[in-house]
């Protein structure tokens, strides 16, 4: 046991006894045997027992460059020299935001014209929610100011992003989600209603479903809907063809703003730097956090399109100054990592990359569990893919108790060494490699991802969960 900053208590004593883990269970720290990382490099991760993980996740599918690359060790440390901490409140500004500002515009859609800071996914959401209710209010539309989710979804779990976020667990226990924000239905073939049997009638059905809350809330009540462009935590749900179009037409009639959640999307996973243009969000708001860092460095961006960002500049003195921001909104170190990463992503051709080897491991999962009596969905796009599992496969009928045989997975995948991310509400492996992974990487995923379906299925009968 490792004791290397001074207290003779152990590592997995000292967490134990005083760190709350984030989405975890309180009442089962003690008991619970920690994995603590070391050191990592590449796609692999090392413990403080010398014991080697491969990560088929990129962390929280942010560690788009992989693990230990010295160049955003060296940006930081230079900047750190140079300017430590300082703020961009008011009149003060620092290079590195100034030139990550103008990179990040120009490799984001056409109508995209201004950035706000911060620090996470979370605070990204919550800024989007305010800028939303400041454009209405400078427009002089004080009701327009719900903002419609989907279920599944996730959006982060501060009160406000919480409330965005579709999962009962972020709201069940806290109160949420707080006034003004709802819930339309999600994207989710596998799971699609009994009635609906092909894709187009399911894509017409989600319009109009949201086409009818909007009615019954009052279209001068909506001001905004925000979705992930590929939902990531919520399941990895592709938007079948032509949905975001559908749903874009709606939000017109309605003069309804969209905000395109790329928290994970944004910088390369699925093969550009931003993914919602592909699918034909035609986003007003844009948020990213994960990728612009590679998760090195904590920093979101939120990208304001010149239709917001008329009414935002066009405010009154009534309005007053813009209150809001942070501490390390416009970090300095944070920027100098940004820019050394989207010099990485670009100049190493990761997005090609991640285009490729996610045709690859999307079809080589396929072929390698396809066919498994427990496999209901293999799903992706570029290098995030998601193997779905369903109680009875000829039928589709989900788990009875997802939580618990999801916990059965989770655990045959840390046995095998392999990290992959689970799901809320379903039996899940998602797998979102970083944008580097080689084909002998994207092979070594997959040996060791069909060893985990083989442990699964025999503890899965050992538990008695099956039905
Ligand atoms: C799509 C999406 N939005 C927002 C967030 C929240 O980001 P953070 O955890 O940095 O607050 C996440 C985190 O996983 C996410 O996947």
């Amino acid at each position: 046991m490792s004791t290397v900053y001074g207290s003779n208590r152990s590592l997995q004593e000292i967490d134990k006894a005083g760190l709350v883990h984030s989405f975890s269970s309180l009442h089962s720290q003690k008991d619970r045997d920690l994995v603590i990382w070391d050191h990592a490099e590449g796609l692999w991760l090392t413990t403080t027992e010398g014991e080697r993980y491969l990560d088929a996740a990129a962390g929280l599918w942010c560690t788009n460059i992989g693990y230990g690359r010295k160049e955003l060790a060296d940006a930081a440390a230079a900047q750190m020299t140079r300017t430590s901490s300082i703020h961009s409140f008011a009149q003060f500004s620092n290079e590195p935001i100034i030139r990550l500002t103008e990179r990040v515009l120009e490799l984001a859609p056409d109508n995209m014209r201004r950035i706000v800071y911060g620090n996470s996914g979370s605070d990204a959401n919550d800024t989007q929610v305010k800028l939303v209710r400041r454009y209405n209010n400078v427009r002089g539309l004080p009701r327009k100011k719900k903002i419609i989710s989907r279920m599944s979804a996730y959006h982060g779990s501060t009160v406000a992003s919480g409330s965005l976020t579709g999962i009962p667990l972020v709201h069940r226990t806290f109160d949420l989600p707080i006034e003004g924000v709802l819930h339309t239905h999600m994207h989710d073939f596998h799971r699609r209603p009994a009635h609906i049997d092909d894709m187009d009638g399911y894509v017409r059905w989600l319009a109009d479903e949201l086409e009818a809350m909007i009615q019954r809330e009052g279209p001068d009540t909506v001001a905004a809907f925000i979705a992930e462009p590929v939902t990531g935590a919520g399941g990895v749900l592709v938007p079948p063809d032509g949905y975001f179009r559908a749903i874009r037409e709606v939000l017109d009639r309605h003069d309804v703003l969209m905000i395109a959640d790329e928290v994970i999307t944004g910088f390369g996973r699925t093969g550009a730097w931003f993914a919602s243009p592909e699918f034909g969000m035609g986003a007003d708001l844009i948020s990213v956090s994960k990728g612009i860092t590679s998760g090195y460095f904590p920093m979101s961006a939120c990208l304001i399109s010149e239709r917001v960002a008329d009414v935002l500049y066009g405010e009154t003195a009534d309005d007053g100054l813009f209150g809001h921001g942070f501490t390390a909104s416009g970090h300095s170190v944070a920027a100098a990592v940004a820019l050394a990463n989207i010099d990485i992503i670009e100049g190493e051709g990761l997005l090609a990359n991640a285009l490729r080897m996610g045709d690859l491991l999307l079809r080589r999962v396929r072929e390698a569990v396809g066919d498994h009596e427990l496999v209901g969905d293999i799903r992706g796009k570029g290098l995030i893919i998601g193997v779905e599992f369903d109680a009875d496969r000829s039928t589709g009928k989900p788990f009875a108790d997802p939580t618990a045989v999801g916990s059965l997975l989770s655990k045959s995948a840390l046995e095998e060494k392999v990290l992959v991310r689970g799901g809320h509400g379903r039996v899940l492996a998602a797998m979102a490699p970083a944008l580097i992974a080689t084909e002998d990487d994207i092979e070594e995923i997959v040996r060791r991802f069909v060893r985990v379906v083989d442990r699964f299925a025999d503890k899965l009968t050992a538990s008695g969960l099956r039905g």
